[in-house]
């Protein structure tokens, strides 16, 4: 039987329509917009604008921030038009297992592992970071880095311990319920959401125009000399950094089956999301390039680079670098909590489908939700967070992302040509040139990441091919189906 054999689409549909014995429809459109949000505003913002500003585009890391948004709009239409039609968990997972057969869809779904399981560990690292700089640097270097970091004392980290913490924490959380999730999700995307338009509003009467001369990076800078870290270039190469402030959108697909009004609501969630966290994004690095200079990031505003500007050019409001600090700290707990999300419901379909064990789909008897799947994803998140550094784990996340990116963008363009006449609520504009376009940029994206990178991701995606070929080839229950 072919590699590529296809899930009919009205499958599918049936499938996502009989919610009654699976996940529960409790998430309407602006509970779908905060898990877009929560998943997004994160470490990316806080942590990444700085480092882009100051390693690649200068203050135009606002333009940075455009470049890498285009780029996320163009696949953003594309998950629309798929998470409103196919509203089914498992988000690209699901998309490809229609449009370009199981093999495909497998794939993905083993990228989407990246994107998901390795970006809550990477925020839960970041999350670390950030709770013993706000305990003034109590925990013990060797308490709270992976065994591969040395510190400039001569330590030597064990184990990620914050990192496991907070995994443990937010795991119970998952468990409990995805309407209690998406409440506690709601009321920290109101506290993160709240504490950027206080940075943005308060710091914009401290912008000292002169940080914006010059606007990109002089190419005569040490260190500046490569294409993509100076000028326009520089720009481009700061929006690759700052992609990873915008992963997270896609997210809010995968909780398409939790949806109640999945049709109308999805692309509001999925795009909605995007814009406003656009505007955000944009204001936001505007202030602090404006507040401080970029020059700055590279040395005593390198860590923490938020607090380090309002502390030292806002005088009157160290206050705010202490809340912001707490802020940045619920903010990812959120990022942590929404990918893990997404995580458990990729494998819950993949389960359904037999490409991966049962027990990723056993529903918890009261709770409904994949308890045993969130409790074995905390154990192979823990694995990362607690003894990997998270640069690493970042740099994966973003393969895992732009790769699913690509293949749903070259999925919306196959359905169209295989099947025109389906029913889609929304339809991405312009294709094939939307579609085109965000392989185009995401693929650019893709082989700017580093070597290590690269080579690190393809060894995942080959360990994959192997668990397809031996298992679950093997268990696919549409294999199974079509050959009774
Ligand atoms: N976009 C998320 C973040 O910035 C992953 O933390």
């Amino acid at each position: 039987m072919s590699l590529f054999i296809k899930k009919p689409l009205e499958q599918l549909m049936t499938q996502s329509s009989d919610s009654s014995k699976g996940l529960k429809r409790t998430l309407g459109a602006g509970n779908l917009i905060a898990l877009g949000i929560g998943a997004i505003i994160g470490a990316g913002l806080f942590v990444r604008t700085a480092a882009a500003a100051s390693e690649a585009a200068g203050p135009a890391v606002v333009v940075s921030f455009i470049v890498a948004a285009v780029g996320c709009a163009f696949a953003g239409l594309c998950y629309a038009e798929f998470a409103s039609m196919i509203p089914i968990a498992g988000s690209a997972y699901a998309y490809a297992y229609v449009t370009m057969g199981e093999f495909m869809a497998w794939i993905i779904g083993w990228a989407l592992v990246l994107e998901y399981a390795l970006a809550s560990a990477t925020v839960s690292i970041a999350w670390s970071e950030y709770l013993n700089n706000l305990l003034g640097g109590v925990i013990p270097y060797e308490w709270c880095h992976s065994p591969f970091e040395a510190g400039l004392n001569g330590a030597t980290g064990i184990v990620n311990l914050p990192a496991l913490f907070i995994l443990v924490i937010l795991t119970l959380v998952l468990i409990r319920g995805t309407q209690e999730s998406a409440r506690l999700n709601a009321v920290i995307v109101f506290v993160k959401v709240a504490i950027v338009l206080v940075f943005i509003v308060i710091g914009w009467g401290f912008i000292n125009e002169a940080n914006y001369t010059p606007f990109t990076i002089p190419q005569s800078l040490p260190d500046h000399d490569s294409w993509n870290r100076h000028g326009w270039g520089g720009v481009l190469g700061g929006a690759g950094i700052v992609f990873f402030a915008f992963i997270g959108f896609d997210a809010v697909s995968t909780a398409a089956q939790e949806a109640k009004n999945p049709k109308r609501d999805m692309p509001i969630g999925i795009l909605g999301s995007l814009v406003i966290c656009t505007i955000l994004y944009v204001l936001f690095s505007y202030v602090l390039t404006g507040v401080a200079n970029y020059e700055d990031f590279k040395t005593a505003g390198k860590e923490a680079s938020v607090a380090f500007a309002i502390n030292t050019y806002m005088p009157g409001y160290e206050w705010l670098g202490t809340l912001v600090t707490i802020a940045i700290l619920a903010g990812f707990s959120s990022v942590i909590l929404v990918m893990l999300m997404g995580q458990s419901r990729v494998f819950y379909s993949m389960s359904k489908d037999g490409l991966v064990p049962k027990v990723f789909s056993e529903l918890h008897p009261k709770f409904r939700t994949p308890f045993k799947s969130n409790a074995l994803l905390l154990i192979f998140v823990g694995l990362f967070a607690g003894f990997v550094p998270g640069s690493i784990a970042g740099d994966l996340t973003s393969f895992g992302t732009l790769f699913a990116f690509v293949l749903v963008c070259a999925g919306i363009w196959v359905l169209r040509v295989k099947n025109p006449t389906a029913v889609r609520p929304f339809k991405t504009p312009l294709v094939p040139l939307v579609p085109i376009l965000g392989m185009v940029v995401c693929s650019s994206m893709i082989f700017s990441l580093g070597k290590d990178t690269l080579v690190s991701a393809i060894l995942w995606m080959v360990a994959g091919l192997f668990i397809y070929f031996l298992y679950s080839k093997k268990n696919s229950i549409l294999r199974k189906e079509i050959q009774q």
